[in-house]
């Protein structure tokens, strides 16, 4: 009797263990599947560990993230700041964020402080006023840094410089393109020591000197379309000087004189300067649109003409002293003309006291030539 009591409950047990294992099932499945609609937020596409959320006219990155992504992109919205709020759970899987194409100004203090893993941050397109130095995790490992047109203030380079200078070790990829950059700190780079590509395209640079001459694993500089005239022979043998270094230099107005011979000096080493064909003269007039290749060395304007241009730049201030002179003429002529009376009495004067002398010697020449005086003279032989 026990033992059939015995067994109900054992079938009772195990039925309500199945019961409860399907329940926990079910719980289980509910949660996983809340969880994981949970984690890829409204606006965004989650496939795998790429979530996309372009376009969506976010202020704000969506919250809460799946945990292990690996790359995000949060391009063309409308986000302002990144700060410790933007992502306050780690990532430590993410490698690539793009947030591109956004109003960006402040990038504070912590904003990346918990991706460990990242190696790609696209930061185009943008109008950076703040980037806090603490912004990057300590011992980041990013690679490719992408600020092309992403500053609103040229001047804000100086504190880049810092940048540079102190979080990002291993950056090998460096965009600086398109912000109006007009100079470069001496020794911007130095910290960026695997720096191999460096994009400073379309920018208003005119000098180049001692900023890349750390970076000797560059293997890749693109200047062109800078406001560069010339470049001394000092930047173009530091640049030179590292090994496999390709640069790129069309699109600058460069000014075809004697400073130009440097370059073409440089010119002539093969697979120096990749783009050689294209770089053309800006001025002088003559030489417009001239390939910096094909110039002649006797085409270049040089010191002789430099002398004519003085002399073109003197011709008017001869002009000028004619014309005071002739002034100074007529003023003359003017004085004695006003005073014409008082010159007449004055010459008056003159004749009378030349005829009184005249008269007085006319009158001792009479008597030297009295007859009676004659023979005292020694050669007359009258
Ligand atoms: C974003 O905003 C613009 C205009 O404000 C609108 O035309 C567009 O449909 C919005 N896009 C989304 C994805 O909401
Ligand atoms: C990421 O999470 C998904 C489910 O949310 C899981 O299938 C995948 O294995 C996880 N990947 C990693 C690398 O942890
Ligand atoms: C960041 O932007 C949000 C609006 O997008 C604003 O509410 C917040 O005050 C800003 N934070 C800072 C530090 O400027
Ligand atoms: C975020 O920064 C603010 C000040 O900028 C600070 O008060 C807050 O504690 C920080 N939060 C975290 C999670 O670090
Ligand atoms: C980084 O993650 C830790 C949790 O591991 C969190 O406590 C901290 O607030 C996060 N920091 C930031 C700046 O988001
Ligand atoms: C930086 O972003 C721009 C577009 O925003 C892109 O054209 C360029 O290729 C990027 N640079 C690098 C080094 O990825
Ligand atoms: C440009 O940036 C510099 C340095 O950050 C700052 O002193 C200056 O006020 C900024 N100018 C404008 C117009 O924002
Ligand atoms: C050059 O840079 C300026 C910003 O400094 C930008 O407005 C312009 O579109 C850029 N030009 C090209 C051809 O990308
Ligand atoms: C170039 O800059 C480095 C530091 O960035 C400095 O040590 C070096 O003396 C400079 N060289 C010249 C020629 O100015
Ligand atoms: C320019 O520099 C190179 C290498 O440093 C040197 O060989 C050459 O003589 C220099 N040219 C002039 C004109 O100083
Ligand atoms: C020279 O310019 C032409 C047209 O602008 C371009 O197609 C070509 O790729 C350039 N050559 C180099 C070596 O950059």
């Amino acid at each position: 009797m026990s033992n059939v009591g015995l067994l109900r409950l054992l079938q009772l047990q195990t039925k309500q263990r199945s019961m409860c294992n399907l329940t926990l099932c079910l719980l289980l499945f509910l949660t996983s599947s809340c969880s994981s609609l949970s984690t890829c937020p409204a606006q965004c596409l989650c496939e795998s560990t790429v979530v996309n959320c372009e376009s969506q006219n976010l202020t704000s990155v969506p919250q809460p993230l799946p945990e292990n992504i690996t790359t995000l992109n949060l391009n063309g919205n409308r986000i302002l700041n990144l700060s410790n709020a933007s992502f306050p759970r780690p990532l430590v899987h993410l490698t690539h964020l793009y947030v591109s194409g956004n109003q960006l100004q402040e990038l504070d203090s912590m904003a990346f402080q918990n991706f460990s893993s990242l190696r790609l941050l696209d930061l185009s397109d943008n109008r950076i006023l703040h980037f806090s130095i603490e912004a990057l995790h300590q011992d980041n490992k990013i690679e490719v840094l992408n600020f092309s047109k992403s500053l609103r203030n040229h001047s804000y380079i100086g504190v880049l410089a810092r940048l540079f200078h102190h979080s990002l070790p291993k950056v090998s990829r460096l965009d600086l393109s398109n912000n109006d950059l007009v100079f470069l700190p001496e020794g911007i780079f130095t910290g960026l020591s695997e720096l191999s590509l460096l994009d400073l395209r379309n920018n208003s640079l005119v000098s180049f000197r001692n900023v890349t001459s750390q970076n000797k694993a560059l293997k890749e500089l693109d200047l062109r379309d800078n406001a560069f005239k010339a470049l001394p022979n000092e930047t173009l043998s530091e640049l030179y000087s590292i090994p496999n270094l390709r640069v790129r230099l069309a699109g600058n107005p460069w000014r075809c004189d004697c400073d130009i011979e440097y370059l073409l000096f440089w010119l002539e080493k093969q697979d120096f300067v990749t783009d050689r064909l294209n770089l053309t003269c800006a001025s002088p007039r003559e030489l417009k649109h001239v390939q910096l290749v094909h110039l002649e060395h006797s085409q270049l304007p040089c010191w002789s003409d430099n002398v004519d241009e003085l002399n073109r730049v003197l011709e008017p201030s001869y002009v000028f002293l004619g014309l005071v002179l002739a002034l100074i003429g007529v003023i003359f002529l003017l004085v004695l003309y006003l005073n014409r009376k008082g010159i007449k009495r004055w010459m008056y004067n003159i004749r009378d006291a030349c005829r009184d002398h005249m008269e007085g010697y006319h009158y001792r020449y009479e008597i030297n030539s009295d007859p009676g005086l004659a023979n005292l003279s020694p050669n007359s032989d009258v």
